[in-house]
């Protein structure tokens, strides 16, 4: 499967794809980056990796539908069939979204529909919740609304910065992501309403293993595969 990474950060998540695919866990090939930060680190793992980049500055063009036209047109060329969101920190126009229903995915860094939005990891933390963790799931007009594809939780000590926090939830991400893109591309995933239904495989299974270690500790659903 041909998928187009967008991003604006530091692109740790694209890496992750990367390396899943390198290691030959990963059926896809990601034909293109995107970003509207020229500056993102991202950008440099993909031109590392020889991944074909699209880079412009947002705020050179006259409004978001124009910007988002302009990746559109790009990622149509690149032949991509799935887009998959990597801290791509903009909101996308309801055109944007219309032109790949169905077809975009994001990943964010809580348990959905808590902590929508920006700063979610420090949201969760001032809250006081004692689990957060991180959420894949397909992009719809409303923001972080989408059905949700696979969720990874983890427990969060009183004494926890918010920044060893969100390094265990990015580690997690980092299993969650390719794992959710390699149902799609197995053509594993079903939708029905709100519901994703993940088909069965042979694959067998990679077991969380608990531990008395609150800080090491997470749990997956649907369960990880081999692999990931
Ligand atoms: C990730 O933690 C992702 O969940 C978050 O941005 C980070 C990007 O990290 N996305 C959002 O907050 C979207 N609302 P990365 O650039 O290292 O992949």
């Amino acid at each position: 499967m041909k998928i187009a990474i967008l991003l604006s950060g530091s692109g740790s998540n694209l890496q992750a794809f990367i390396d899943k695919q390198r290691e030959g866990n990963l059926d896809v090939e990601i034909v293109l980056a995107l970003s509207n930060n020229p500056d993102a680190y991202g950008l440099k793992r993909a031109r590392n990796a020889g991944i074909p980049v699209w880079t412009e500055d947002h705020r050179s063009y006259p409004g978001r539908e124009e910007f988002d036209q302009a990746m559109l047109a790009a990622i149509k060329e690149s032949g991509a069939e799935l887009i998959v969101l990597a801290g791509y920190m903009r909101l996308l126009s309801a055109c944007f979204i219309k032109a790949f229903e169905g077809r975009i995915v994001n990943i964010h860094p809580s348990l959905l529909p808590s902590f929508p939005g920006t700063g979610a990891a420090a949201a969760a933390g001032n809250y006081g919740v004692k689990l957060t963790g991180c959420t894949v799931h397909f992009v719809e007009e409303q923001l972080d609304s989408g059905p949700v594809i696979i969720q990874a939780a983890l427990p969060v000590p009183a004494s926890e910065e918010t920044e060893q926090t969100l390094e265990r939830i990015h580690k997690l991400e980092h299993r969650i992501y390719p794992q959710a893109v390699q149902w799609l591309a197995e053509g594993r995933i079903e939708v029905r309403g709100r519901q994703v239904v993940l088909t069965e495989s042979s694959r067998p299974k990679a077991f969380p293993c608990p531990n008395n270690d609150l800080s090491s500790q997470w749990l997956v659903y649907p369960l990880l595969e081999e692999g990931f």
